[in-house]
This record gives C-alpha cells, sequence and structure tokens, in this order.
C-alpha cells in the first residue's frame, strides 16, 4: 500500500491534488503538510501537518515515520514574487527541491513528483507549438531554477533511481485556491473581478498569449502521469502540456458572453516581459504518447465553470 505525502497542500495544486489523491489512496494515506494551514476540507478529510521542506531532518524523520513512499513536492515561489526577491527565491526552490531529492534517494520514497512550468522556455525558444526538446535560456530567476531543477530530477533518476517525474505546467486556472504572485495569475483574478465589480485591470497587453489549463486536468494529468509504468517514461526531465492557449482580450470576450457588461482595462507591469518571454502554445505529442496526457476543457468550458463556482463561492 502506498502512502504520499504531499509538500506544499494548503496551495493551489495542493488543495485539489490532495482531495484527489484522498479519493484514489484513501483518506489515511495521504499526508498534507505545509508551512500554512490547509483548506477545512483537507484538514477535516485526513491528516494534516505542518512541515517546513527546507528542514531536512524533520522532513526525513516524517517520511521514515509515516512509512511514505511517493512524495509531491509543490513548494515554490512563483515567477512575479520570485523577481522581487532573487537570491532567496533560488534559494528557496532549490533547496525545497534538493531536500527531497536526497529524502528520496536515502527512503523508501522513491517516487517523487515536482512541478515544472512553461518558464523553462524563454526569448530564444520557438513561441509557438513549442517543442519538448528544444532550445532553454529562461531569463527569470524562476525559469532558472525550474530548469536546474529539472537537470537534478533527471540526474537522480540516472544517477540514484530516484523515480522522479514531472511536468511543465502551463498558467493553472481553478477556483478553490488562489494561486499566488505568478504571470499567469491575471487569468484567474479576472473571474473574480468580473463577478464582484464587473471589471477587471489587467496587468498584461491584450494580445499576450499564453498556455493556461484548467485545474481538473491538471490534477487528473499529473496523477496519471505519476501511475503510469516507468517503462513508459522516455523522459526524465519534465513533459510539455499544452491546455489552451489564449490571450487577455480573449478571455474577457468569453466571459462578455456571460457577463455582457464586463469591461477589461490593460496597464501591463513587470510581468509583461516575463510573459513575453515565455511561449504562447505549446506542443505535447511527446506527453501524449508516453503518458496519456488528455485534456477536456476548452475556453468556453473552463470559462463557464470558473464563473459558476466562483459565484457560489461569492453568495456564502
Ligand atoms: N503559473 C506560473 C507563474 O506564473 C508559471 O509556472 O509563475
Amino acid at each position: 500500500m502506498d502512502n504520499i505525502l504531499v509538500i506544499g497542500s494548503s496551495g493551489q495544486i495542493g488543495s485539489e491534488l490532495v482531495m484527489a489523491l484522498r479519493k484514489i489512496y484513501g483518506n489515511e494515506h495521504v499526508f498534507a503538510t505545509d508551512i500554512k494551514q490547509p483548506t477545512k476540507e483537507i484538514r477535516e478529510s485526513g491528516p494534516f501537518q505542518i512541515l517546513d521542506v527546507l528542514d531536512f531532518k524533520n522532513l526525513m524523520h516524517f517520511v521514515v515515520r509515516y512509512k511514505i513512499t511517493q512524495i509531491y513536492n509543490l513548494a515554490a515561489v512563483l515567477s512575479g514574487n520570485a523577481e522581487k526577491i532573487p537570491l532567496q527565491a533560488w534559494d528557496i526552490n532549490m533547496k525545497a527541491l534538493m531536500n527531497t531529492l536526497e529524502v528520496a534517494r536515502q527512503s523508501d520514497a522513491k517516487k517523487l513528483f515536482w512541478p515544472s512550468s512553461i518558464a523553462v522556455f524563454g526569448p530564444t525558444t520557438p513561441r509557438y507549438n513549442t517543442p519538448q526538446l528544444t532550445v532553454m535560456e529562461p531569463n527569470t530567476v524562476y525559469g532558472i531554477s525550474k530548469l536546474a531543477g529539472e537537470r537534478w530530477g533527471e540526474y537522480y533518476y540516472r544517477r540514484y533511481n530516484v523515480d522522479f517525474r514531472s511536468v511543465r505546467y502551463p498558467g493553472l486556472i481553478s477556483y478553490k485556491t488562489e494561486p499566488g504572485g505568478g504571470t499567469t495569475d491575471y487569468a484567474v483574478e479576472i473571474f473574480y473581478d468580473a463577478l464582484a465589480k464587473g471589471t477587471y485591470q489587467c496587468f498584461l497587453k491584450e494580445d499576450t498569449a499564453l498556455p493556461m489549463m484548467f485545474m481538473d486536468d491538471a490534477i487528473e494529468n499529473t496523477i496519471k502521469l505519476m501511475e503510469v509504468d516507468s517503462s513508459r517514461l522516455t523522459h526524465r526531465s519534465a513533459y510539455n502540456m499544452a491546455g489552451i492557449s489564449f490571450d487577455p482580450k480573449q478571455l474577457a470576450e468569453e466571459i462578455k458572453k456571460h457577463i455582457p457588461a464586463f469591461t477589461i482595462t490593460y496597464k501591463p507591469d513587470f510581468r509583461q516581459p516575463i510573459a513575453e518571454s515565455w511561449p504562447a502554445s505549446i506542443d505535447d505529442s511527446v506527453s501524449q504518447q508516453d503518458w496519456g496526457l488528455k485534456t477536456t476543457y476548452d475556453l468556453p468550458k473552463m470559462t463557464k465553470v470558473m464563473l459558476e463556482k466562483i459565484r457560489e463561492k461569492q453568495k456564502k
């Protein structure tokens, strides 16, 4: 029986991933940990403990004590926030990964998921239909840490047999827990403001297209990658994930179909150059072949669900 540790369980991905894993593996087998308090749902459905991934001894102790066999490490400082504290962000992002790689090497928790990002690509990468293997010269602290992380993950796989698996997430769109400090966050904020104020001021220009994905698709495919037989994986860095590509103007038009009076204004800030350095669309055919990546949300379906769910939340 697998025992799974989720690090960063109070964040945007963790708060949904824990619940999905508990459904599959049983509540008591999925250990949620974070340095922040979790959602009510997580606290009430199974084990939660405050745990700092930067504290190697405690992390190792936890893994041995609870006989952990799989780790999902989701702790990270996102792209926008990382630019404000470059050295600290580098330290945190790398230390968090290296601690889990070392724990995996030294314990029975050999299977490790760690998210990479479209931020591993940079201004010299082909911007449209970015392939799995291509030029990677990221110019943000976050992107540099993700690219270095991919290389370390593959290294630990080859050298120490750590079963490292990763995907390059596009911007993730969800309604349960808000993201914090990312460049793709506009595509979540816009829904809250559209419903609460009828207007949104966007920090990216109207034609800045980026790849995005609805959280349900992201979670389902993450678990799929973790469950597939190891022999099928031809890449041990991180797999491309395309999702849906759109720009702020297209998203605003889609929202207007539901809220006709909705207006949007544009005031690009320091995140504009970050977004411009990333791909506009991704080719994920290798992921489809290797482990069966499949998504079901397009822009209209995602918009409809986001508006419905956030409206329900705002009513409560
Ligand atoms: N969504 C992330 C960010 O914007 C990218 O991985 O930082």
